[in-house]
Formats: structure tokens, C-alpha cells, sequence
């Protein structure tokens, strides 16, 4: 067996052993399937292709001290899933389908699953899309589900350290009562030109605005924003960004920890008076933030002088990353034990 560098993973694809499939046709899912092959073969009419009719999800599976692999808020994810589908029109994956999909992936697949020293973990990818072909703009009939995985470490550079954002409004990635709640293929592809140039000028990601009246931060390409000040977590309240599984676990612990929590707009001068802030994500975890460019205004707020994250932050991450590798109680009910 091929040797691992599980201490420097970056966020990137590793072949594994196997992936789960299920497919639907004639108005039901059918048995999961295993498969060795990275590969499928596609109707080249598929909807998927044409028309962006898919849908993805992320969660990751940890390895604890006691060597047991746990699996964070997987039925958050499946539902999550589904919501996509409404905004899809794409079959309805059953949460027990999800569940027992992703379980299988991660156990035949389990010499993937990180060390626990590591820090690192298997990231479990599930994607959902229309095989079936049509030309006409119209939902499919056939629909694919697979799930795969591949260890991974860091999503931006440097991991749980500061790094830099920016803010252009030349940029969306959604419409205001658009695609940007679902977790869909088009909303990446929609982020890539904006999420290079910031990339090539130095920031981890860029801030979108609302796209409606370019005032409130809403998310960045692959994380949701949230802010600290008065001992209080405030995240923004908006209908184009993804309802982000680790944001909501953020807001619980942060209360357990005796925050207040504030989900509202969040206008971009606010970011002057916030003492901390932070991207999360399943990939990003806590990316806590070195500073905001505001590219247009040519403005810089700063939340950390020194590279290192704030004290909130530390908090908020040694608690989250306690509970995913199970050295803090389970207290919310979040986690699978693989058995
Ligand atoms: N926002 C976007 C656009 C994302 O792609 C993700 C990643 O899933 C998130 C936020 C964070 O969501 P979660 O915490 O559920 O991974
Ligand atoms: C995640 O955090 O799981 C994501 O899907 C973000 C990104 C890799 C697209």
C-alpha cells in the first residue's frame, strides 16, 4: 500500500478503493451499488450536462483518539440534499439512502481515514444529477446518486491560521432570489472567475455582497461568514447564501460557551466593530481572518495583527474539533459512530 503524507494534505482528490452508487429510474431508486472504477458512463444528453441539473453535498468523517471513526451531522447533510432537489426538480435521495450510502463508503474505504494526530480527516463527497437525457429544458427522468471519498487536509492555506479576504462588487455568485440557498453545481461555476482573481492577487477567497444592493456581506465561494464583537456571534441572514451545517453548529456552541448569537444583515461597515471574524465550513472549518479588503472602496479592516487567530475563534474551533474527533461529549447528538 502507497504511502500517506497524512500531516501535509492539502484539500485535493486521492483515488480510493470504492465508490457507492444508486440510480433512479422509472419513478423509484434502485440497490446500492459498489464500484471500483472512477469512471461512468454518461448519456450525452444527460440533463446534468446541459442544463446543471445537480446537486453535491460535503461532510467528513474523523478518526478519534480511540480509534473509532466519527461522522458530523450526516442527516443534516442528506436533508440538505433534498432541499437541493426542490430547487432542482431532481429526485428526492431518501435520508436512509444517504445514510447508508455514505456508512458504506467510509467502511470500505476506512485505511483512508486520517490518524487522529494528523488533524486531517476523509471527506465524503455525495452528488446527485440528472442522467437521463433531454433536450428541452425539462427535468430528467433518470437520476444518479454516488458517493466518494478521499482524505483531505486544510481547505485554504495554513489551515487554522489568518489569512486575508477581499471584497469586489464587480462579482455575484447568486441572485437575490436565486440559486444560492441550494448547493448546486452552477453556484461553483458562477464563483470560479472571481474566486481566481482573488487568488491571483493574494486573498484566500472573495466576500460576495448581496447581489441586490451591493450593502450586506453574504458568503464567500465556499464558506459562510461570521463576525465577532461583545461577546456575541453574528453571522448574516440571507436568502442567497447556503445554510451552512458548521454555522449552525458554530451559533449552539457558541451560546454553550455564554454568547449571544445575532443572525441579520450584516452591513459592510459593520465589519470595522467586529473584534474577530471567521469563514466556516465543512472544508474550512473555522478560517479565522486576517483582514477584509474592500477592493472598490480601498478600504482594510483588520481583525488580527499578528497572524494568529482571536480567542472566540480558538474557542469555537478547539470545541467543534473536540466534538468531530470525540474528545468532548456529544452532547448535541451530532455524531455517527461507524460501528
Ligand atoms: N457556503 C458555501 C457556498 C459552501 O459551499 C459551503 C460548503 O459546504 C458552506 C457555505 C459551508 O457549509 P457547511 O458548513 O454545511 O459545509
Ligand atoms: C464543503 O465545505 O464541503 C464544500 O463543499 C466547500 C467546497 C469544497 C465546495
Amino acid at each position: 500500500m502507497e504511502q500517506i503524507d497524512w500531516k501535509n494534505l492539502g484539500f485535493g482528490y486521492m483515488k480510493t478503493d470504492y465508490n457507492i452508487r444508486c440510480t433512479f429510474s422509472n419513478g423509484k431508486w434502485g440497490e446500492l451499488e459498489v464500484h471500483e472504477s472512477e469512471y461512468m458512463s454518461l448519456h450525452m444528453a444527460a440533463t446534468c450536462l446541459h442544463y446543471g441539473q445537480e446537486s453535491f453535498e460535503g461532510l467528513k468523517a474523523f478518526r478519534g483518539k480511540d480509534g473509532k471513526i466519527r461522522i458530523f451531522r450526516m442527516k443534516d447533510n442528506a436533508l440538505r440534499m433534498q432541499d437541493s432537489s426542490e430547487g432542482t426538480l431532481m429526485a428526492k435521495v431518501p435520508v436512509e439512502v444517504f445514510e447508508e450510502a455514505v456508512l458504506k463508503a467510509i467502511k470500505l474505504n476506512e485505511r483512508f481515514v486520517p490518524p487522529y494526530e494528523s488533524g486531517a480527516a476523509l471527506y465524503v463527497r455525495p452528488v446527485l444529477f440528472g442522467s437521463g437525457p433531454q433536450i428541452g429544458v425539462k427535468p430528467a427522468s433518470e437520476y444518479m446518486f454516488i458517493v466518494f471519498v478521499t482524505p483531505v487536509g486544510p481547505y485554504f492555506k495554513g489551515g487554522f491560521q489568518t489569512t486575508p479576504f477581499v471584497i469586489m462588487r464587480e462579482y455575484d455568485r447568486s441572485a437575490p432570489l436565486g440559486m444560492g440557498k441550494y448547493k448546486v453545481g452552477g453556484n461553483y461555476a458562477a464563483s470560479l472567475v472571481a474566486g481566481e482573481r482573488a487568488h491571483e492577487l493574494g486573498y484566500s477567497n472573495i466576500f460576495y455582497l448581496d447581489a441586490k444592493e451591493k450593502k450586506y456581506i453574504d458568503e464567500c465561494g465556499a464558506a459562510n461568514f461570521f463576525g465577532i464583537k461583545n461577546n456575541t456571534y453574528i453571522t448574516p441572514k440571507s436568502a442567497s447564501i447556503l445554510p451552512s451545517i458548521t454555522n449552525k453548529s458554530l451559533m449552539v456552541l457558541a451560546v454553550d460557551l455564554g454568547m449571544k448569537v445575532e443572525q441579520r444583515t450584516v452591513a459592510v461597515e459593520e465589519l470595522a466593530t467586529f473584534e474577530e471574524a471567521g469563514a466556516c465550513g465543512t472544508a474550512a472549518v473555522i478560517s479565522p481572518i486576517e483582514r477584509i479588503d474592500d477592493y472598490d472602496e480601498k478600504k482594510s479592516y483588520i481583525f488580527s495583527h499578528d497572524g494568529t487567530p482571536g480567542p472566540v475563534c480558538n474557542k469555537l474551533y478547539n470545541k467543534l474539533r473536540g466534538i468531530q474527533y470525540g474528545d468532548e461529549s456529544d452532547v448535541h447528538g451530532w455524531v455517527t459512530v461507524v460501528e
